[in-house]
């Protein structure tokens, strides 16, 4: 088995780990509190260090002073975890422009052979200089390891042209492509519910499935990211990694082992058999969606153009409908949706199985047919798994039939807290563990399927269809897939 996934994996090793963007928001908000939890956890090493990286000039105890602030917000309120977690950070101001302020770090390590992660929490454009000014200060080992976020380009040809200059520095082996939605429990247990279990494989194909629907729906809007999403959009933001990475583990083929390259290659086979969407197949397979005013959670909002502060034709939300191309898959559509600002927080999958070939109950049903059985896998929040079927409703009268579901919360079934995704893919990385990590072909087979839907968007002017805020994307959504005689599954 994969260390990976395996609960008796090997113990965290000692590390030096250098954060670049320690002061930001995804540090402040997410990495630092899942390394003190770690920490609390006795999972890190005693004599581990965290050189905390950011720009301003600031002495070690100072940084420490606002960090502690920070984690007051975090779910570990024990004082004393908390100033043994501070006690291992050190603070260096480091500006990714001036390769003289990279000279110190050389200091930091010097006589020090033990593994060395880089992690960047900084905008994209300082990949390239920051991995160039690691090695000309020549802290770069063999053994180093450089852990980046998305996004990883805008376009196939910005990602390469990221990925190129990182693999000037670091090789294949040595670079961790964070995509959080790897590091979720409910994610991993995607291989699990599929490749554990004998029952939901036999059924895993054209030959019962009818269709397949993704929906990520968030109820937060731009969230002070509008520098970025705003040249981004929902496309980029969440199918190009974070969807893609879930149709590709719940259609992939069964790896032969659980090895890092098994499940990848695996991965890329499925990008890679993606039909495309090019051309024309854009106003028919495609839906792009902004928000206006409206209300989420009994609360007014504001529509996106004044959340920016101007007009934009980004989209904040998006359905798609697509094929596998493979003999497993062919004719199964695949509906995609993901949005900001929609009726709900919720992500989940629904498999939806074909109807009996002959029903012997016609007219019984609630509306004169049955209706046909579906998988719902709930991502976040309250995840679980729930089978709907149909059942005789209780009586001596008339024989009639209703949906019911079969019901399982992991909450309820497991104690065990659900650690937060970066907790596993931090110590992974320093574990050398790759499995849940991006690997370049997978980036670039995902990119090379987007591509063409931005292209079809641009060459047709297509501009958003607006939608209320509180509610689940435009109504074109809806029409697309009732044009194929299926509805959305809202929960
Ligand atoms: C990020 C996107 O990658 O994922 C955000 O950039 C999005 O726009 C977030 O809100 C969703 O993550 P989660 O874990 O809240 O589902």
């Amino acid at each position: 088995m994969s260390p990976a996934l395996d609960p008796a994996r090997s113990p965290v090793p000692p590390f030096d780990l250098v954060l670049f963007g320690a002061t930001g928001d995804l540090a402040g908000r997410k990495l630092f509190p899942a390394l003190l939890h770690r920490c609390s956890e006795g999972v890190i090493p005693d004599d581990s260090r965290i050189i905390a990286v950011g720009r301003s000039a600031m002495s070690d105890d100072g940084f420490r002073a606002q960090l502690r602030v920070k984690l007051q917000k975090a779910e570990i309120k024990d004082p004393a975890a908390i100033e043994t977690f501070l006690a291992r950070i050190v603070y260096r101001a480091i500006d990714a422009d001036d390769p003289a302020s990279f000279l110190p770090l050389a200091a930091d390590f010097e006589g020090v052979s033990r593994v060395r992660a880089f992690y960047l929490s900084v905008a994209p454009r300082y990949y390239s200089a920051i991995c160039h000014h690691l090695a000309s200060a020549g802290v770069v080992t063999p053994d180093s390891r450089i852990v980046v976020e998305k996004p990883i380009g805008t376009d196939l040809a910005s990602a390469r042209a990221t990925m190129d200059a990182i693999a000037e520095v670091f090789a294949e082996r040595q670079t961790y492509r964070i995509d959080h939605y790897l590091g979720k429990e409910t994610v991993q247990n995607l291989l699990v519910l599929r490749f554990a279990n004998t029952i939901f494989e036999r059924l895993w194909s054209n030959a019962d499935v009818d269709h397949i629907q993704i929906t990520c729906a968030e109820e937060v809007g731009l969230e002070d990211r509008a520098g970025y999403y705003d040249t981004s959009g929902a496309l980029r933001d969440m199918v190009q990694n974070h969807v893609l990475q879930l149709l590709c583990l719940l259609t992939m083929e069964p790896p032969n082992t659980l090895d890092s390259n098994a499940i990848r290659d695996e991965k890329v086979r499925i990008l890679k058999a993606l039909r495309p969407i090019t051309g024309a197949d854009v106003l028919t397979r495609t839906v792009r969606g902004q928000y206006r005013a409206g209300s989420v959670d009994g609360q007014p909002v504001k529509a996106y153009a004044d959340e920016l502060g101007r007009d934009s034709t980004t989209e904040t939300f998006v359905a798609l409908h697509t094929e596998i191309d493979t003999w497993r898959w062919s004719k199964v559509p695949i509906y995609i949706r993901t949005g900001k600002r929609m009726a709900g927080r919720f992500s989940e999958i629904v498999v939806t199985f074909k109807p009996v070939p002959h029903s012997i109950f016609d007219r019984l049903g609630a509306d004169g047919h049955l209706a046909p059985n579906r998988l719902v896998i709930r991502l976040q929040p309250d995840d679980g798994m729930q089978l709907v079927t149909m059942a005789k409703i209780p009586g001596s009268g008339r024989l009639r039939l209703r949906e019911t579901n079969l019901d399982l919360r992991f909450g309820e079934q497991f104690k065990d807290r659900a650690p937060d995704a970066y907790e596993r893919l931090l110590t992974d990385v320093l574990r050398g563990e790759q499995t849940l990590f991006m690997r370049r072909d997978e980036v670039e087979a995902a990119w090379a399927w987007i591509d063409p839907i931005e292209q079809g968007w641009r060459e047709r002017m297509q501009v958003p269809h607006f939608y209320p805020a509180g509610t689940n994307g435009p109504s074109q959504a809806i029409g697309m897939i009732e044009r194929d005689g299926r509805s959305w599954y809202e929960p």
